[in-house]
């Protein structure tokens, strides 16, 4: 599942899964654009991967900002002149029970979880129609189907990332751009490490523990398990898949019983 020669722009690339998905495609032989609303941080992992001999550069982006993305393509464009792979990463969760989520929080997880996708994909077309065959792959999350309470916002935004995806993938497939979702489930980075700084610790602690003993392959998920899903489906191998999801979520929501 090379990406050698391939150009792709990585949403939310300074943490987490973004960054994991950015080395990895740099690691495959893609150049990568990181765009991050913290772009002193996206231009660190830019700079470790180009120490690393790869071909990358970070851009400023918030991607709930038309202006901003607009900025962001025109600076890929300048460089590489296309664009053949697209990921939406870029997320923020901001959980809050339905009487203290006001509505400039609901508006700013809508804004940056969906319509940033809406953004980039829109500013992005041009550069993806001088591709040989691009791909958008938006992170969406198993929290589309399985909630919390606290959830009410990104849940929304998540389940309307799935529906987005879809539309998207009949509107440009004639293009012979294609569009997928990946859902990711547990995954160990700065969001989940949040949560669980927000409780005490014993509770954490336990809490964790009780999220792993959950799976049934026994761990968490990694960044790199979610970039490698979203690798295939940038690569050639997935040249038939589009306007679906993959969950990637080591089968933690198929269970019927807890163990
Ligand atoms: P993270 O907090 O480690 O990384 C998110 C990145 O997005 C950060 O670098 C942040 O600066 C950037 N970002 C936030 N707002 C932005 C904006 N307006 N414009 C541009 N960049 C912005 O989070 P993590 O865990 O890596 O999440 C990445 C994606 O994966 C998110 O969309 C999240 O909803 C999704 N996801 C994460 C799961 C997990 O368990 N960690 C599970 C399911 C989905």
């Amino acid at each position: 599942m090379s990406l050698d020669g391939s150009i792709a722009l990585v949403t939310g690339a300074a943490s987490g899964i973004g960054r994991g998905i950015a080395t990895t495609f740099a690691a495959r032989g893609a150049k990568v654009c990181l765009a991050d609303v913290n772009h002193v941080a996206a231009d660190e992992v830019a700079q470790q991967l180009r120490d690393a001999g790869h071909d990358t550069f970070a851009t400023p982006m918030d991607v709930s900002d038309e202006a901003s993305v607009a900025a962001g393509v025109a600076e890929l464009d300048e460089r590489w002149g296309r664009l053949d792979a697209l990921v939406n990463c870029a997320g923020i969760d901001r959980p809050a029970r339905l009487d203290d989520l006001d509505a400039s929080s609901y508006d700013r997880v809508l804004d940056v979880d969906l319509k940033g996708a809406y953004l980039t994909v829109r500013c992005a077309l041009p550069s993806m129609r001088r591709s040989d065959g691009a791909a958008i792959v938006n992170i969406a999350s198993v929290m589309a189907w399985y909630t919390a309470p606290g959830y009410t916002a990104y849940t929304a935004a998540k389940a309307g990332l799935i529906g987005m995806t879809r539309a998207m993938a009949v509107e440009l497939g004639p293009e012979g751009i294609r569009a997928n979702a990946v859902c990711p489930g547990f995954i160990d980075t700065p969001i989940w490490q949040r949560n669980l700084d927000a409780m005490d610790p014993g509770d954490a602690a336990a809490f964790a523990e009780r999220i792993r003993a959950l799976h049934p392959v026994g761990r968490r998920g990694s960044p790199d398990d979610v970039a490698r899903a979203t690798a295939f489906l940038c690569s050639d191998e997935a040249a038939f898949v589009t306007g679906t999801h993959l969950v990637v979520d080591g089968g933690v929501s198929v269970r019927l019983v807890a163990p």
